[in-house]
C-alpha cells in the first residue's frame, strides 16, 4: 500500500488530485470550534500534501506531527513546512504503535479506505495516540459520497457510523456536511465530526 500511495503521489500533481484543497476551511473552522489553540500538539494522520500544517505553523503551533503511508508525500510536505516544530511519521495508521499522546487527532479523507478491521485498528490506535481529554476531527465520504477513490474502494460514514466507531468515551461537539469540489469542479460529499474525548 505504501508503493500505491507513492506512486499516486508520483504520478498525479496536486491538480489531479480530487482531495486537494488550498485552504482547509473546515478543518480550522472545527479546531476553533473545539477551542484548540497553538499550546495544543496535533497529529493529521494520513496527511499527504495538505496544507493544515502550514496553516498551523503560520497560526504559531509548535507541536505538529504528520504520519503517512507515503515517504514522497511525507518528503513533499516537509519540504514546503521547513519547519524543526514539524514531525513526520512514515507509517500504516492500522499498525501504527504511537510512543507519545497528542491533544488533537486531525483525519480528512483516510478512514474511508478502511472498513471492518482495519477501521477497529484505526480507533485502536487512535485510542492510544490521544490524551485524555483530547479531541478529533475527522472527515470522510458521507453516505451520498463516492464510492472509490484514486482507484480504491471506500466505505462511507454518517456521523452516527463516526461516533458509534469512536465509542462512548466521546462526546460528538460538532458535525458538518460539505461538498468539497474537486480541482476539476466536480462535488464530493463529505461527513465531518469534532468530537472530545472524556479527561
Ligand atoms: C485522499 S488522501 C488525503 C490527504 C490529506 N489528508 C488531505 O486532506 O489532503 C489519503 C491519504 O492517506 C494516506 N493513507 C492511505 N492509507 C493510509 C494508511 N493506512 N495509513 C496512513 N496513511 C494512509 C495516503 O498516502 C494519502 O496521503
Amino acid at each position: 500500500m505504501s508503493q500505491y500511495w507513492n506512486e499516486v503521489y508520483r504520478t498525479r500533481g496536486v491538480d489531479e488530485r480530487s482531495w486537494s484543497e488550498p485552504v482547509p476551511t473546515i478543518s480550522l473552522e472545527l479546531l476553533d470550534v473545539l477551542g484548540v489553540t497553538p499550546d495544543d500538539s496535533l497529529i493529521d494522520v494520513g496527511a499527504g500534501e495538505s496544507q493544515l500544517v502550514n496553516h498551523l505553523l503560520a497560526r504559531n503551533f509548535t507541536d505538529l506531527t504528520i504520519l503517512d503511508i507515503s515517504s514522497s508525500a511525507l518528503d513533499v510536505a516537509r519540504e514546503s513546512a521547513r519547519s524543526e516544530n514539524l514531525i513526520t511519521v512514515q507509517a500504516d495508521v492500522t499498525t501504527w504503535r504511537p510512543t507519545r499522546r497528542y491533544d488533537l487527532w486531525h483525519d480528512r479523507a483516510v478512514l474511508h479506505f478502511m472498513s471492518a478491521p482495519d477501521a477497529q485498528r484505526y480507533a485502536t490506535t487512535l485510542s492510544r495516540a490521544l490524551a485524555p481529554g483530547g479531541a478529533v476531527v475527522i472527515g470522510v465520504f458521507a453516505p451520498d459520497g463516492p464510492e472509490s477513490c484514486s482507484g480504491l474502494p471506500v466505505t462511507r460514514y454518517s456521523a452516527h457510523d463516526l461516533a458509534e466507531l469512536l465509542g462512548e468515551e466521546f462526546d460528538v461537539i460538532a458535525q458538518r456536511q460539505s461538498r468539497h469540489r474537486t480541482p476539476w469542479d466536480s462535488e464530493q460529499s463529505f461527513q465531518w465530526v469534532a468530537a472530545r474525548r472524556a479527561s
